[in-house]
């Protein structure tokens, strides 16, 4: 089939390559001249793990264009992937999606259905529709009637994973209203072996947003219980091992930590609890875990006000500017509120990451002559002569660091661990001070770390 992707960011992308590779033809629209120009060099603008190697063995079925003429006259499903931001009051800005249906109205030649894949508030497809039918309408008076409908197709890809999630679903939800949509799209997906879920459009953009929401809570859950651990000497991980045998509870996303990050969660929840409270229906579990959220992300700086006191001349590592490993996505990541917070305390940040430093430095462009910051590609340069290392993505490089070399390196060996990556004894027998997040915390006196060392 022809099938068009509107956006290349990471859901338009993926989907689009994983497509052309189960034989479809796949054509790309960007309004970034530059992220086409890329692509058609074999550039991936995102970083994905597996993506690159299926851009190069699929190539022959994609082509890519910023022409909106091009991208949508001949397509049998176009499928809409483009950013849907949060507004200040924290409800999703779909001027992009709408600027995408104006394109599609005015260029589309024969049958097709639009697909939506971004996540768009419940109701939208319906309005999408509308819109989409009364533009087309009013610029093509002179071109016969053909058959055009909106279909709400949600992705459950996660970063990191998303060539892995696409190609083997664990579920795909169509949310049609004609026998015609849902056998288009059946086609689109008959190579896919997974559940297959057919409901109409509202349920299901509502799916979309309930699984990513209940994620968000089952994080936030964990996070509060987590600590209550901390006070009463319990140990989270058991605890979260305890509840996820059960399998009516699960064992997924219980892992504590400072909290969820990344361009989904706090985006849906803030999105879905907005709307809840538009519908005079407020949603309570949900507004309680944005706010668990942002106040978890502040505990790695109150466990290193509890071991140093006064922060100001400490030269301290940040291990980790991706909201998560994987990914050099640094959307509503943790480093964006602790870097700022070391800083504001007069502290030496040296900031470490794998890939995400450049999208990093990006954002805050303010920090560009600001002396009191280094970053690092290497590791072990970046631990090096610190009073602090605060780890606040579970990098695997982070995780095979040892015990030795942090003792070697560092001024004195305090790590605040805010993604539980070590076994709570790995620091047992040194004399380490290392505090975790819902774990009896280790914590060696200063003195008697100097007499070690
Ligand atoms: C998420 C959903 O997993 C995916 O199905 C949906 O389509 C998009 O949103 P993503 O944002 O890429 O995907 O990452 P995910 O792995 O789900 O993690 C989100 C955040 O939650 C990360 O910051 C991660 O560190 C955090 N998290 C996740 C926890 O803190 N604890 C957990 O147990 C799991």
């Amino acid at each position: 089939m022809k099938i068009t992707c509107a956006g290349v960011g990471y859901v338009g992308l993926v989907t689009g390559v994983c497509l052309a590779s189960k034989g479809h033809e796949v054509t790309f629209y960007d309004v970034d001249p530059q992220k086409i120009d890329m692509l058609k060099n074999k550039q991936l603008p995102i970083y994905e793990e597996g993506l690159q190697e299926l851009l190069d063995e699929y190539f022959h079925r994609m082509s890519f264009t910023s022409k909106p003429s091009e991208a949508y006259s001949s397509s049998d499903v176009i499928m809409i992937a483009v950013g849907t931001p949060e507004k200040k009051d924290g409800s999703a800005n779909l001027t992009y999606v709408y600027s995408v249906v104006s394109d599609i109205a005015e260029h589309v030649n024969q049958d097709c259905v639009v697909v939506v894949k971004s996540t768009v508030p419940v109701g939208t497809n319906e309005k999408i529709e509308r819109a989409l039918l009364q533009e087309f309408q009013i610029s093509n008076t002179n071109k016969p009637d053909i058959m055009l409908e909106v279909v709400s197709n949600p992705e459950f890809l996660a970063q990191g994973t998303a060539v892995e999630n696409t190609l083997n679903p664990s579920r795909i939800v169509i949310g049609s209203e004609t026998e015609w949509a849902k056998n288009v799209i059946d086609k689109v997906y008959a190579d896919f072996k997974c559940p297959k879920v057919y409901t109409d459009r509202q349920s299901a953009e509502m799916i979309k947003y309930a699984s990513n929401v209940f994620l968000s809570v089952k994080i936030s859950f964990i996070n509060e219980i987590a600590n209550l651990c901390e006070k009463m000497g319990a140990n989270v991980e058991d605890v979260a091992m305890g509840m996820g045998l059960d399998n009516r509870i699960g064992n997924q996303f219980l892992r504590a930590g400072i909290g969820y990050g990344g361009s989904y969660f706090p985006k849906d929840t803030k999105a879905l609890h907005w709307l809840s409270q538009y519908q005079n229906c407020e949603l309570k579990t949900v507004k309680a875990a944005i706010e668990v959220n942002q106040t978890q992300r502040f505990r790695p700086m109150q466990l290193l006000s509890a071991v140093y006191g006064e922060l100001s001349g400490l030269s301290v590592a940040v291990l980790g500017l991706s909201f998560k490993p994987g990914t050099d996505d640094v959307r509503e990541s943790p480093s964006h509120t602790i870097i700022p917070l070391l800083l504001d305390e007069n502290v030496l940040v040296k900031a470490w990451d794998p890939i995400a430093i450049n999208n990093f430095q990006k954002v805050h462009p303010e920090l560009e002559h600001d002396s009191n910051i280094e970053y690092y590609s290497s590791l072990t340069d970046c631990i090096k002569d610190t009073d602090a290392c605060i780890i606040l993505t579970e990098w695997n490089d982070v995780k095979n660091l040892s015990e030795n070399e942090y003792i070697k390196l560092m001024h004195q060996p305090v790590i605040i661990d805010g993604r539980n990556c070590y076994p709570i004894d790995r620091f047992q027998s040194h004399n380490v001070t290392y505090l975790s997040i819902g774990r009896p915390q280790k914590s060696v006196s200063r003195s008697d770390m100097y007499d070690s060392i």
